[in-house]
């Protein structure tokens, strides 16, 4: 694994002139942020060695290097899904090369299902925890010492100065923020009402199907996470008889897009220099 790490990094390295501290992956609908960023090079996932090429309609399957607000990052247009068939080694290998490259926080975005009552369509939630729904842990397996510890800490998944700056930018940007837990599961289903219920008393405040296992890769590296959840639809299991759609999911995620990019852009140009 670590060869393969090396491998990918050393052939993005080759590509590449600046040594990326910021790590961004966008979720479905939420490529934005891609065009506040200055470009060195753009990749297609199937041109890098070694990288999964990502399946989904919508999701875009690009790496783009460049700067933003000042600092180098390298940013994901698109994810790799465990639901699409995807190991959980392959889901965050992404996340393993570009610690290699030399990042020192990772953003992430996803499209997210609404489980706290408060909540509607189109609202930003900054994620100030998560629960691991994923039937694995990518960390499962012989640990790789050079990487992390074999039982990581997760006291603080998501970066708690991070977020107390993130309010501090909605709030002055006049953007309607929730904080909340992220639930994530492997999909590719939507859940029950039953499941969306089950979400709710476990103390999730909205569910998706992403960002989990690329968190507690990069948090067993030692990464610093920030992360917001795009609210697409609301679980209303005992009086919503309206079926939650990819179609829905992906317009509500394009509407609300530019407030996560503003508040994402923002933050990141408070990061200190690396
Ligand atoms: N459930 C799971 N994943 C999702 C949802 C949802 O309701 N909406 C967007 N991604």
């Amino acid at each position: 694994m670590i060869e393969k790490i090396k491998k990918t990094s050393g052939y993005l390295q080759s590509q590449v002139k600046a040594k990326p501290a910021v790590g961004i992956i966008l979720g479905s609908g939420l490529g934005g942020l891609v065009n506040s960023i200055s470009v060195e090079k753009i990749l297609d996932y199937n041109e890098i060695p070694a990288f999964p090429v990502s399946t989904v309609e919508g999701h875009k399957g690009k790496l783009i290097f460049g700067n933003l607000e000042g600092k180098n990052v390298v940013a994901m247009q698109g994810r790799f899904h465990y639901y699409e068939g995807y190991s959980m080694q392959e889901v965050t290998f992404p996340v393993r090369v570009m610690k290699m490259l030399g990042i020192k926080h990772l953003f992430l975005s996803n499209a997210a299902g609404g489980l706290n009552k408060a909540f509607e369509a189109g609202d930003l939630m900054i994620i100030r925890d998560h629960i691991n729904q994923f039937p694995d842990n990518p960390l499962r397996g012989k640990n790789l010492e050079a990487l992390g510890s074999r039982f990581p800490e997760m006291s603080e998944p998501y970066d708690k100065t991070l977020i107390a700056k993130a309010k501090k930018i909605a709030k002055e940007n006049k953007i309607k923020v929730q904080t909340g837990v992220y639930v994530g599961s492997s999909g590719p289903t939507l859940e029950t009402p039953a499941e969306y219920r089950h979400f709710r008393i476990i103390g999730a405040d909205a569910t998706g199907m992403s960002t989990v296992p690329e968190v507690i890769t990069a948090r067993h590296m030692n990464i610093t996470c920030f992360g917001i959840s795009v609210i697409t639809n609301l679980a209303e299991p005992e009086d919503n008889d309206l079926p939650t759609t990819h179609d829905e999911v992906q317009k509500v995620a394009e509407t609300a897009e530019p407030k996560m990019t503003l508040i994402f852009r923002k933050l990141i140009a408070t990061l200190d220099e690396q």
